[in-house]
């Protein structure tokens, strides 16, 4: 398999996760909000989408392109590919900053909440399309047999890191958490 494979693999969950922040932003524009979908897309943008895909993009991939500028510029489309990366993490700050405010009362902090949902599923969507039809298969021409091969063996070691890590801070956060709250007295 190619590097790219599993990169292309990952965008087309994240196309799924598209069109649930589509519905979503329409259920919210209505009044209505369905707050578990919301906090699972925070989720999954959060650690799917920024974490582990653009993590693989940015410290594998883009690094790797570096000067090798041919006939296509992939100094400038890997910065303006990292920028919508930084656009996106952007939006999800105020997301999450939004979903505070709307668990802790302020209802109106939906709106905030569908316009960034909005705004990032229209980055994202023209994103998908830029790497999967151009930069990517552009991106395989100008590396080696051998780049293939260790980007290849990155990636899967980045995604054994990162799944271990992930699952080790939530059962570490759990714990944590159980001892914390074990430590309080009781209510009289
Ligand atoms: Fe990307
Ligand atoms: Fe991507």
């Amino acid at each position: 398999m190619l590097p790219i494979g599993s990169l292309m693999k990952e965008h087309r969950v994240v196309e799924k996760s598209l069109k649930l922040m589509i519905l979503e932003k329409e259920r919210m524009d209505q009044g209505n909000i369905d707050v578990d979908a919301v906090r699972a897309l925070i989720d999954f943008i959060t650690v799917f989408a920024d974490e582990s895909h653009h993590g693989k993009e940015e410290t594998i991939l883009f690094p790797a392109l570096r000067g090798k500028n041919r006939s296509y510029e992939f100094d400038e489309i890997t910065s303006n590919l990292m920028k919508e990366h930084a656009s996106i993490r952007n939006h999800l700050r105020t997301i999450k900053n939004a979903f505070q405010w709307f668990s802790e009362g302020d209802r109106e902090s939906a709106e905030t909440i569908s316009r960034e949902l909005g705004e990032i599923a229209a980055i994202y969507t023209n994103h998908v399309v830029k790497e999967d039809n151009l930069f990517f298969n552009s991106a395989m021409k100008v590396l080696s047999e051998e780049e293939k091969e260790e980007m290849l063996c990155a990636m899967d070691e980045f995604d054994l890191d990162f799944t271990i890590n992930h699952y080790e801070k939530l059962i570490d956060d759990k714990y944590a958490a159980l001892a914390d709250s074990s430590c309080k007295p009781d209510k009289p």
